[in-house]
């Protein structure tokens, strides 16, 4: 028999003040201990301020966690109870906070271990009927994080600019996804210069990818435009001086979308949307493009590469185009493009900038979903900074100041109307530490960012 434990609430032992107050001084959330000889999960009360769903989805991750690396295999708890603790009036968001961050706590990255065990723990609720519909929805969000996930934290000689599409085909077939994968062909053919000129030092040839999910024709199309650097070594203007393994991740905004499109489709979401990947790897080499060289974009702006390891722009340019021509209504591009993002807003907080409605929509959306993002201004005084002598501006700034806020200034270039626009900079939410739900290495940020903000423009 397989063994279980119940996980129950301080409410519900009330009455047994032995247990209650062995519980008392410890400082845990939640307190394993022994009630009548069966084993237990006593979860504290929570305070005033720990009342959110990020916090439901902390726990929960903690909880399976802790039972992953043990003999249990089964977790019970009650819904009812659950809801009532969190004193919450969105009883569905609750149970889908809880069972995401379950199923994202016992979440590895095994691609590499020779030894898999299962750290699986089944969670039933008491009463599942009437939340069947949420429990489900919970496991799709964390199923399309986990993905982004994967994605972002496998090494660059596995998942290159060649293989990644690959893996998108096989992870969208017999989906409603279209995967749609341009080789260097068409990508010269469709005048995709940036990636032409990151890509030059690559033994690997570049991609742009199209995912198109239509759950409803009849709504404006969305654009999601992600950076997909597989690495990012920082070109001929190579990065120096500290471990660079996590380069690997620099693909995470194409990570996100692609779990975006993921929970969207999976959700069947009625929306119209399309995910935009421009894939390269950034090498130093002899036929790398080189600092001074001169980039011409299709729609005849004309770029001077300043330093090349600033390629996620030059490369993102090519999306914004491209979303451009498709005539989506809103666009929003995601990339880990600053070391400067990561400065201003720390490891908890992804940056947001463009049309500041949206932003802030945007910013509630991450405050509910846990993808949290804060506005950061497009000063229009900074714009000068990207002036290059002899190209139509530069893709670095002049000045060691503001590093984010020019990058997002460069991309608002390549959107016609930047109103409908949205640039969002993960560089310092590409990974995490081990806590709650999140393991150490990649968060696998943005997706479920992306997919909410594609349904609250499709309402
Ligand atoms: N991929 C990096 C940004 C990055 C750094 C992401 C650290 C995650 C963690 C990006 O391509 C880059 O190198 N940006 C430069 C831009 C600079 C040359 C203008 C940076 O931020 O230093
Ligand atoms: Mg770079
Ligand atoms: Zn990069």
């Amino acid at each position: 028999m397989s063994k279980s434990v119940k996980i129950l609430f301080e409410e519900e032992i009330k009455n047994n003040q032995v247990v209650l107050s062995f519980i008392k001084d410890r400082k845990e959330e939640f307190v394993p201990t022994l009630l009548n000889d069966e084993s237990v999960i006593i979860i504290k009360e929570p305070k005033e301020n720990k009342l959110t769903l990020e916090n439901i989805r902390m726990l929960a991750g903690s909880i399976a966690k802790s039972l992953a690396n043990s003999e249990i295999e089964k977790a019970e708890i009650n819904n009812e109870t659950l809801i009532k603790t969190f004193n919450s009036n969105e009883k569905e968001d609750v149970i889908i906070a809880f069972v995401e961050g379950w199923n994202l706590g016992t979440y590895k990255f095994v691609t590499y271990k020779s030894e898999i065990k299962n750290n699986k723990v089944d969670l039933n609720f008491t009463n599942n009927q009437e939340y069947s519909q949420a429990i489900q929805i919970g496991k799709v969000r964390a199923s399309a994080m986990a993905f982004s996930r994967d994605l972002t934290n496998d090494t660059a000689n596995e998942l290159n600019p060649e293989t990644f599409p690959e893996v998108l085909k096989e992870e969208f077939a017999n989906t409603e996804v279209e995967v749609n994968v341009l080789g260097k062909k068409e990508i010269e053919s469709k005048e995709m210069n940036g990636l032409l000129a990151v890509s030059r030092g690559s033994k690997y040839e570049p991609r742009f990818v199209e995912l198109k999910y239509v759950g409803d024709e009849s709504k404006p199309l969305v654009a999601l435009v992600g950076k997909g650097v597989t690495f990012d070594t920082g070109g001929i203007s190579l990065k120096s001086g500290r471990d660079l393994s996590d380069m690997r991740m620099d693909m995470g905004g194409a990570a996100a979308v692609s779990g975006a499109i993921k929970l969207l489709a999976e959700s069947k979401a009625n929306v119209n949307v399309i995910g935009l990947l421009q894939i390269v790897e950034n090498m130093p080499d002899s036929n790398s493009m080189l600092p001074g060289d001169v980039i011409r974009y299709k729609n005849g702006k004309t770029v001077q590469v300043g330093n090349t390891d600033a390629e996620g722009r030059l490369i993102l340019a090519d999306g914004l185009i491209r979303a451009d021509e498709l005539n989506a209504d809103f666009i929003v591009n995601i990339a880990t493009l600053t070391g400067a993002a990561a400065v201003a807003l720390g490891s908890e907080t992804g940056a947001v900038m463009g049309n500041l409605e949206y932003a802030s929509e945007m910013r509630t959306i991450g405050a509910k979903n846990g993808d949290n993002v804060w506005p950061l201004p497009l000063i229009d005084a900074y714009e000068s900074y990207l002036d290059s002598d002899y190209a139509d501006f530069s893709n670095i700034s002049n000045k060691g100041e503001a590093g984010a806020i020019t990058a997002g200034l460069f991309l608002r270039r390549f959107v016609t109307n930047p109103e409908k626009w949205l640039h969002v900079d993960m560089a310092g939410v590409m990974e995490s530490d081990n806590k709650g739900y999140y393991t150490k290495s990649a968060r696998g940020f943005g997706a479920r960012l992306l997919a909410d903000y594609t349904v609250e423009k499709s309402e």
